[in-house]
């Protein structure tokens, strides 16, 4: 069944110059773009984006990092959406990734590893809303 996902081409990708190869890869593995934009965060909003992780040591390094630049946050579609793009995505620290993830290929390092994906139904409701208003996903 046709299901959405969110995901961020995140700051060090954009930074590299990644940002069109990363798309065409997820384009490549068949999924639609529904809606994308582009934004620099505010440390609050980053903050906002990642409370889940609030009492994790990495919380300040990863909002900073997910601050500092241009990020491409966007909604996408296919079939089993979420379980398939955590897939493409890889693992989270790249040196774990598998070949022809995208983090095996455009990640840096654990904190700086190109691209988020959302692991579940509930978390992908709330990062849609969190970055899209209703009349974006049409
Ligand atoms: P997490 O949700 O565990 O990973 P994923 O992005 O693969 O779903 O963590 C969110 C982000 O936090 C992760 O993409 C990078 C950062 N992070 C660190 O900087 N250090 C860490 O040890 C972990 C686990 C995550």
């Amino acid at each position: 069944m046709s299901q959405r996902t969110f995901s961020i081409i995140k700051p060090d990708a954009v930074r590299k110059g990644d940002t069109a190869a990363i798309l065409a890869e997820i384009s490549k593995a068949g999924f639609k773009l529904l809606a994308i934009k582009k934004i620099v965060l505010t440390k609050k909003q980053a903050e906002g984006f990642y409370y889940v992780h609030a009492e994790r040591p990495f919380f300040g390094e990863l909002t900073d990092f997910m601050s500092s630049g241009v990020i491409y946050p966007m909604v996408l579609e296919k079939d089993n959406a979420i379980a398939d793009f955590r897939k493409l995505m890889g693992a989270t620290n790249p040196a774990q990734a598998e070949e022809g993830t995208i983090r095996k290929q455009f990640a840096s390092s654990i904190g700086e590893n190109a691209i988020h994906g959302s692991d579940a139904e509930e978390t992908a409701a709330f990062e849609i809303g969190y970055f899209f208003a209703g009349y974006e996903l049409k």
